[in-house]
């Protein structure tokens, strides 16, 4: 039996993605985003984000059902992020998908965006053969998880700011375009990673005892703040490529070194590392080395399947599918602050105030 055709549907922020696979084999990813209608206010506006969703829908659906070569009638299963997201663009994909998945009779999968970022690396490197610790670092969050077939384990996650934000809030201030990561990035290319000693949050040993997992990037955001505005207060030019370098250097070794200990604490022989964030350069090649350094595999996918995307979605699908996971009922709904250990929404699906739906739609 060929695997299944699969289509994967992501709205959760500014991005439309659209994807088609067979199996864990990327046929086509198509995404259009409103990012350009947001720069301006310094964040997603989450209004005129719904408002995109359902002006290109269509449009990026087509895209990729030519690029694939397929019809919709081909498809056999339906993957949607239900949460973590914004409500309205959320619900924009979750509408589009029901209708599909009703229309086709497929069942339909909705999916956890945050896990579908370290899930997507199966359709680079294949399936994960065996339990996987995961590095999930976006604009929203910051987590490990411990992935093993479809159960999930959370170890820690951010206390206050994802590494995303605090690089977005930082370049607000040196007035850099949002979003700010990739540019800070680029900067950083030029610059000295010892050149300013920014805080390394939750490293200190009685900290390490408290929240061995947990990561914390306020604090650095407020240490570069103060730095800029000292420098600003003095008439003092900032070298930005140092800024950039020093304040990357500082994310990133926190985020390695704490994801090394835990693969270590847990046995683990595989690190993924997904999310926006992943696309970080500086990220990268020091995962890259310490991991290897420390005896671990290292997975982290292509710049295209970091940042948001419908293969993650489809991803997801296919690894629900394989490990056994049952399809989410249609009565699903947008969850904005999804629980992490929650790969796939499943029904019954109780309400905010801890009722259950009072009537359940369809199968
Ligand atoms: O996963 P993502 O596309 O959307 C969310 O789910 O949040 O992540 C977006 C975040 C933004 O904060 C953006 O600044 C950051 O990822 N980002 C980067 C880079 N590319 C995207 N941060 C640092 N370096 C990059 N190259
Ligand atoms: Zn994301």
């Amino acid at each position: 039996m060929p695997e299944p055709l699969i289509l994967g549907i992501e709205t959760s922020c500014d991005d439309t993605a659209v994807a088609l696979s067979r199996g864990f084999n990327l046929l086509a990813d198509q995404a259009a985003s409103s990012m350009d209608q947001h720069a301006k206010f310094g964040g997603i506006v989450p209004e005129v984000a719904s408002r995109a969703h359902l002006e290109v829908f269509q449009p990026v659906l087509q895209g990729a059902l030519a690029q694939a070569g397929h019809q919709l009638t081909d498809i056999d299963a339906i993957g949607v992020t239900a949460g973590p997201g914004l409500v309205g663009s959320l619900a924009v994909g979750l509408a589009a998908a029901k209708a599909l998945a009703l229309a086709l009779d497929a069942p339909l999968f909705g999916v956890n965006h945050v896990v579908a970022h370290a899930l997507v690396d199966q359709m680079e490197h294949g399936p994960f053969l065996e339990a996987v610790l995961a590095l999930v670092v976006s604009g929203g969050h910051t987590v490990l998880l411990i992935i093993d077939g479809r159960h999930i384990t959370q170890l820690g996650a951010t206390l206050d700011d994802a590494a995303g934000e605090a690089f977005d809030k930082v370049g607000r201030l040196l007035g850099l375009p949002y979003p700010a990561g990739p540019h800070i990035d680029l900067l950083a290319r030029d610059g000295d990673p010892q050149a300013i000693a920014f805080p390394r949050a939750l490293t200190r040993r009685q900290d390490l005892e408290k929240h061995p997992y947990d990561f914390s990037f306020s604090g650095l955001k407020t240490a570069a703040a103060r730095w800029i505005e000292a420098h600003q207060n003095r008439g003092e030019a900032i070298d930005l490529a140092d800024f950039s370098a020093s304040y990357a250097e500082a994310a990133a070794d926190v985020l390695v070194s704490k994801t090394i200990q835990a693969a270590k604490d847990h046995h683990l022989h595989t690190v993924v590392i997904g999310g926006g964030f992943a696309a970080n350069s500086q990220l990268r090649a020091k995962a890259t080395q310490k991991m290897a350094e420390a005896g671990l595999e290292v997975r982290i996918p292509r710049l295209g399947l970091c940042t948001d995307n419908g293969a993650m979605v489809a991803a997801a699908t296919e690894h629900s599918f394989r490990h056994g996971q049952r399809p989410s009922q249609m009565s699903i709904g947008a969850d904005s602050a999804m629980d992490l250990t929650q790969m796939v929404a499943e029904y019954p699906q109780v309400t905010r105030d801890g009722r259950l739906p009072s009537r359940p739609l369809g199968p």
